[in-house]
């Protein structure tokens, strides 16, 4: 099976976690996109959705699914989203399409995060994937710089020959080369540094269900 085969059919499989009549968080990526292309099929059973960014927005009302906006909605029983890496204890790194922090806020509101990916992210230890860092762009060499103290290395990311630039008007630092053996504290740590938006590390509220998929099916794991 190829890549995106494997990603659809995690996708698929993601639906049964879609409640009737409510409204769900949805997140970003090339899996989340197989995603709603399935919620399409059954958009008469959804309320609507919240997106987790402009590209998952317009894919969704591509569908005819309403978009709601966060602050009308006060919870969500589940968010469904896509990770670069997932460890065994369900923490991630996301944020390889630039969505994190409102990844991160959409998440914080959903009663459960289910994760859908390929077998591919499952990793021991998180950071081979180079972790994404959402900058205030007047702070990115500052926040550089203190990155680097923590053993990576830094990288502004680039887009068309420019500093990409997020839904939010920021810019993105990915650091290279981080084992992360404590993610929880990480994340709280690169957090606390003035200028970081948000870190790409999804641990202080990880993923509750991973649904993999593998040559042999989709392979849930609970957390
Ligand atoms: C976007 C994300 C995605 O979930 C992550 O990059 C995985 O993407 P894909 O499903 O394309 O592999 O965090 O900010």
């Amino acid at each position: 099976m190829t890549q995106d085969e494997l990603k659809q059919a995690v996708a698929r499989a993601a639906i049964e976690y879609v409640p009737a009549g409510e409204i769900i968080g949805v997140g970003t990526g090339s899996t989340a996109n197989f995603f709603i292309d399935e919620l399409g099929k059954i958009r008469d059973r959804v309320k609507g959705a919240v997106a987790s960014s402009e590209a998952t927005a317009a894919r969704l009302k591509s569908h005819g699914i309403p978009v709601l906006d966060l602050n009308e909605v006060d919870s969500m029983s589940v968010y469904i989203d896509g990770a670069d890496e997932i460890n065994p204890q369900g923490d991630m790194i996301k944020g390889g399409g630039a969505a994190l922090t409102r990844e991160k806020i959409v998440a914080s509101v959903a009663g459960k995060f289910v994760c859908i990916a390929d077998g591919s992210k499952l990793v021991d230890v998180l950071g081979a994937f180079p972790l994404p860092i959402e900058v205030i762009p007047m702070a990115q060499a500052a926040v550089a710089r203190k990155l680097k103290t923590l053993g990576g290395e830094p990288r502004l990311r680039v887009k068309d020959g420019k500093p990409a630039i997020t839904d939010n008007g920021c810019m993105i630092i990915d650091l290279v080369g981080m084992k992360i053996a404590k993610p929880a504290e990480l994340e709280a740590q690169i957090n606390n540094i003035p200028g970081v938006v948000t870190v790409g590390l999804f641990a202080q509220r990880g993923a509750d269900i991973a649904l993999l998929g593998t040559a042999e099916g989709v392979k849930k794991l609970n957390f």
